[in-house]
């Protein structure tokens, strides 16, 4: 049977249990090796994705192969920042978005939008304006640009990322930040409806992190989401970063579980977004390692799962060959750089145990 792979993936077709074969235009097997959690995923109406930079891309075509096979979205793990778009003053730089937009729409694959307002990595000339008194301005001008730019391929976004540390003592455990500090707690609900003018039919999402091992923090995360449902605000979904840890600490499975009850109550979906687990023991074999990563994750989704599944199920990377925590400055578990094992895919892009772990998670949704 042949389909038109852009076609059945952009659209989700719904797959009636085998695989679809489909071939791309040159008639080669458009379905790699690695599509079948994707597609078991599509089944459940679950997207699977990751998180990606353009040079990944260009320059490493195993990896790139991997990403279009095993996913059915990807999200800029930077170059949607305001630090890598506006880091010459007076330059807009979205040629590493550009080139991840058209590597998506040639692949058939969707976006993620990620973050479109964020505390961090805001350079210091957009600082002096969001000082000045042009925060709504310079806010409008960036979702404008952004989202009109890539339209509906981006089907979901971060509206706000990561605006609740209840350590800075505001509001509603709301975070010190540019944003706060211009305009007020009522920031995220302002940004919440401004994207939606822009994007009426995207998925709007509030993305945080460490919900399910800080039970305060999950209880501002919620109190917000309430208050943004109350106030009519257009939120979608939640998104837990789902940075997990494999060093011990331990998941606060009954706080995890009320949060998701909760939210659900709400009417509002949960995304994982940023999927992957931080190691801290580098010296002990890789098979041990793997099984200790693939543990916690399984572990973690017996009680994401209790309550439905997410409809977006979102790695931060796809291969050790590019996590993030193989970087000391991003993770003080590991001064001496050793790669972190602590994604579906190891370095030379074959599967790791906590692929199956995910696998069956999602074959097992009925
Ligand atoms: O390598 C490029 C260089 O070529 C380029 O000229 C330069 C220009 O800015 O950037 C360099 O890339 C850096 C990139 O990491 C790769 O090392 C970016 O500067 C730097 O901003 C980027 O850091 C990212 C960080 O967010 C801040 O943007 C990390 O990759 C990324 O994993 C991390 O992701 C965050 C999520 O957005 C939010 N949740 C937490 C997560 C982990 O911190």
């Amino acid at each position: 049977m042949h389909i038109d792979r852009r076609r059945f993936l952009s659209q989700g077709l719904r797959v009636s249990g085998a695989i679809v074969l489909a071939h791309d235009a040159e008639g080669r097997s458009a379905i790699g090796s690695e599509s079948e959690l994707k597609f078991a995923a599509l089944e459940k109406r679950i997207s699977i994705g990751a998180a990606v930079a353009s040079a990944q891309l260009k320059g490493d075509r195993d990896f790139a192969r991997l990403v279009s096979d095993t996913c059915s979205r990807i999200v800029p793990e930077w170059e949607m920042k305001w630090s890598t778009i506006y880091r010459m003053p007076g330059i807009v730089d979205l040629s590493g978005m550009d080139y991840l937009y058209e590597y998506a729409k040639s692949s058939g694959l969707r976006l993620r939008g990620h973050p479109l307002l964020w505390h961090s990595r805001i350079p210091s000339h957009i600082k002096v304006g969001i000082e000045e008194g042009r925060a709504r301005t310079l806010m409008a001008d960036h979702f404008r640009t952004v989202i009109g730019r890539y339209g509906n391929l981006i089907d979901s976004w971060d509206v706000v990322n990561e605006a609740i540390y209840p350590e800075d003592k505001h509001e509603y455990g709301l975070r010190e930040s540019p944003w706060f500090r211009a305009l007020g707690p009522k920031y995220v609900e302002e940004a919440f409806i401004l994207a939606r003018s822009m994007a009426p039919n995207a998925r709007l999402v509030y993305n945080d992190y460490n919900i399910e091992y800080d039970r305060r923090k999950a209880g501002y995360v919620l109190a917000l989401l309430r208050r943004l449902v109350k106030e009519k605000a257009p939120v979608d979904a939640v998104g837990l970063q789902s940075h997990l840890w494999a060093t011990g600490k331990k998941i606060d499975h009954a706080g995890l579980s009320d949060f998701c009850k909760e939210v659900r109550d709400l009417g509002l979906d949960i995304l994982i977004t940023e999927l992957d687990v931080r190691e801290r023991k580098f010296d002990i074999p890789f098979h041990e390692r793997d099984a200790t990563v693939a543990g916690v994750v399984e572990d973690y989704l017996e009680s994401i799962f209790q309550y439905g599944p997410p409809k977006e199920f979102v790695f931060w990377g796809l291969s050790d060959r590019y996590s993030w925590l193989s970087k000391p400055d991003y993770n003080p578990e590991n001064p001496r750089g050793y790669l972190n094992r602590g994604l579906p895919f190891d370095d030379k892009m074959k599967r790791k145990d906590v692929w199956a772990v995910i696998y069956s998670a999602i074959k097992s949704i009925k």
